[in-house]
């Protein structure tokens, strides 16, 4: 069983995923804590409906990034958390959280990484003109977007698509896909090996 904390910027249907998941026994664990660097967060309103710790933590309260990025490491680490999600957090992770969570923090994207990392995935996607898009579930590592992949899913563009309606066939498709990530890394199953991603068919003693 293992113990996750959860960081979003906004509505939270991500965490709420991962919560209903946890709730299900899709996911060997237990969202410990939610934190949102936006006070008006709806994913706060989600985490206490669930009975999860929520708390708002202000960036502008800090003089650096890396204050802030250590703040929020002190307080995942004050209750034992074992795995980060970052769930629609629109920040970058900074070294005291990579040093604190190393290999330990996922994120969720709406692309097929590695095209169009950063803001507004869906919106470069129809700009540019492809065809299929979809999402990537990743480690964490000091880039934007572009740690180790997990998994991904496709969708398809269709003609008609505008932002909304193809950022809505990717959301079904990310809340299928982050749960079982996590699951993966709850049973020990990801291994790492330089870009690579392993998933193996059962838990490997001392991986995590
Ligand atoms: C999700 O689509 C997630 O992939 C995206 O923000 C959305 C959050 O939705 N994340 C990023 O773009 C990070 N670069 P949610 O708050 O409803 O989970």
């Amino acid at each position: 069983m293992i113990r996750i904390g959860v960081l979003i910027s906004g509505n939270g249907t991500n965490l709420q995923a991962i919560l209903d998941a946890c709730r299900e026994g899709r996911i060997d664990g237990e969202v410990v804590v939610v934190i949102s660097d936006r006070a008006d967060a709806y994913g706060l309103e989600r985490a206490r409906r669930a009975g999860v710790e929520a708390i708002h933590v202000d960036p502008g309260d800090y003089p650096t990034r890396t204050a802030f990025d250590r703040a929020l490491a002190e307080l995942l680490l004050a209750r034992n958390v074992d795995l980060v999600c970052l769930a629609g957090y629109m920040r970058l992770v900074r070294k005291p959280m990579l040093t604190a969570f190393p290999n330990r923090i996922l994120n969720i994207h709406p692309s097929l990484l590695p095209a169009f990392p950063g803001l507004d995935a869906q919106g470069q996607a129809l700009a540019y003109g492809v065809k299929v898009a979809g999402c990537t579930v990743h480690f964490v590592n000091e880039g934007m977007d572009e740690g180790p992949i997990i998994l991904q899913a496709a969708v398809p563009v269709l003609e008609d698509d505008t932002h909304e309606t193809l950022r809505a066939r990717i959301q079904v498709e990310e809340h299928r896909i982050y749960p079982r990530a996590v699951q993966l890394f709850a049973e020990g199953r990801l291994r790492i090996e330089g870009r690579r991603v392993r998933i193996l068919d059962q838990p490997q003693k001392g991986d995590s």
